[in-house]
Parts: C-alpha cells; structure tokens; sequence
C-alpha cells in the first residue's frame, strides 16, 4: 500500500515538473524568437525601431503570461483573466506587419479573408501562434525551393476557422503523430528545438 501512495505521489510530481519544464522551454523559445527577429533588424529605420519597441512589450507580456500560467498550474487554477473578444483578422494582419521577413519572402504570403469573426482568447498568445507557423512554413519552402502559404479566414455557424497552408514538401507521414510533440523536431538548422508546435497547440 505504501509503495502505491508513494508512486502516486512521485508520479504526480514528475508530471508538475514536466508541465513546468514544457511552459519554461516556450519561454525560451519564444524569447529567442524575438531576439532573432530583433537581431535581423540591421539598419534600422523609425518602422524598425518601433516594431522592435513593440517586439519587447510583446516578449516582456509573455514571459509575464506564461509564468501566471505556471501559477497556474501548480495551483490548479489556470489564468484566464486576459481573456478577451479579439479580432482574428487584427491577429493576421498584426503577424504580417511584424514578422521580420526576408526579401521576397512576404510576397509568398495569401489571405482568403471572407470576412473576420471574433473569439476569446489572449490575442498575444495567438499572435505567437501564427509567427510559429509562419517560422516553419517559410523554412520548408526554402528547403524545398518552392511553395507558398494561404493563411484563410473561414467564419460559420458552427466553427470559425483560421486554416493556414504552405505548399512545400509537406510533414513527412511518419512524422505525425510526433509533430505536436515537445522537443519533436526534424529541422538540422541551428537553434530549432521542436517547441514550436507543441506551443501551438
Ligand atoms: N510547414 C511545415 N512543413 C514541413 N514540415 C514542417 C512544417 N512545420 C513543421 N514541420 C516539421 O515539424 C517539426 C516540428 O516543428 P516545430 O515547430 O515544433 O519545431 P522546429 O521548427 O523543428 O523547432 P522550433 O519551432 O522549436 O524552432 C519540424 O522540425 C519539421 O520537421
Ligand atoms: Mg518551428
């Protein structure tokens, strides 16, 4: 009997430390994120500037957020206190305007904006969501040397949808059912852990 509580006990712990190992790895991914989008800006024009004010508040919002979702967790409460009604086409729009593209990279950006619909949510959270996605999706169409991304509104009766589509090589099949996982990554180039998509979902 004693052994039973105490590996109860051990388990439940080992899956605290794991759901705070997962929330302290996004925070540094996603830091890292803007610092790589900060760094990208070498000359720096007033737009840059200003895109780099907002690229700190956003981090600094972030980091804030994601240790009251720690609180959160630990205490059994999860923070949903920012939770607010948010345009989903301010979401896009705001990703498009900040993402430090490449050259010639925002050109292989398409909107199939039918019209916007609203949710709740934090729209930080989602902003990051979406610059995940981008991330990867612009990786795989440089390494396949092809493709483009539909970022597509779809608002209906029943589900609002936001479907976001590259046409590169596509994720490997057997790579599915890992891709939402932590530190799940086929990527080689530097610096890419496998957090991302585990952040977005
Ligand atoms: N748009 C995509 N096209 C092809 N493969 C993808 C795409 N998005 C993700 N993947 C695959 O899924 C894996 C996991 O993606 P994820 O974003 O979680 O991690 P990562 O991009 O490797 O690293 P990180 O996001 O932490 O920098 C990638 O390594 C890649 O193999
Ligand atoms: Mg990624």
């Amino acid at each position: 009997m004693a052994k039973i509580i105490l590996n109860d006990g051990l388990k439940s712990i080992n899956q605290e430390v794991q759901i705070v190992a997962t929330l302290a790895s996004s925070i540094a991914h996603e830091v890292r994120n803007y610092l790589a989008a900060i760094s990208i800006c070498a000359e720096l024009s007033e737009k840059q500037l200003s895109n780099i004010r907002e690229r700190v508040k956003a981090a600094s919002y972030l980091i804030g957020n994601l240790q009251l979702q720690i609180k959160g967790v630990v205490t059994g409460k999860p923070e949903t206190t920012d939770f607010k009604r948010c345009s989903i086409v301010k979401n896009v729009e705001e990703i498009l305007e900040q993402y430090p593209f490449k050259e010639g990279e925002r050109e292989l950006v398409m909107l199939g904006i039918e019209r916007d619909f609203e949710y709740i949510g934090d729209p930080i959270l989602t902003n990051h969501i979406l610059f995940n996605l981008v991330k990867n999706a612009l990786r795989a169409i440089a390494n396949a040397g092809r493709g483009t991304i539909t970022i597509t509104l779809k608002p209906d009766v029943k589900y609002n949808r936001l479907t976001f589509r590259d046409t590169a090589a596509g994720i490997a099949k057997e790579f599915l059912p890992k891709m939402f996982k932590l530190f799940e990554s086929q990527s080689t180039a530097q610096g890419d852990t496998g957090i991302g998509l585990a952040f977005c979902n």
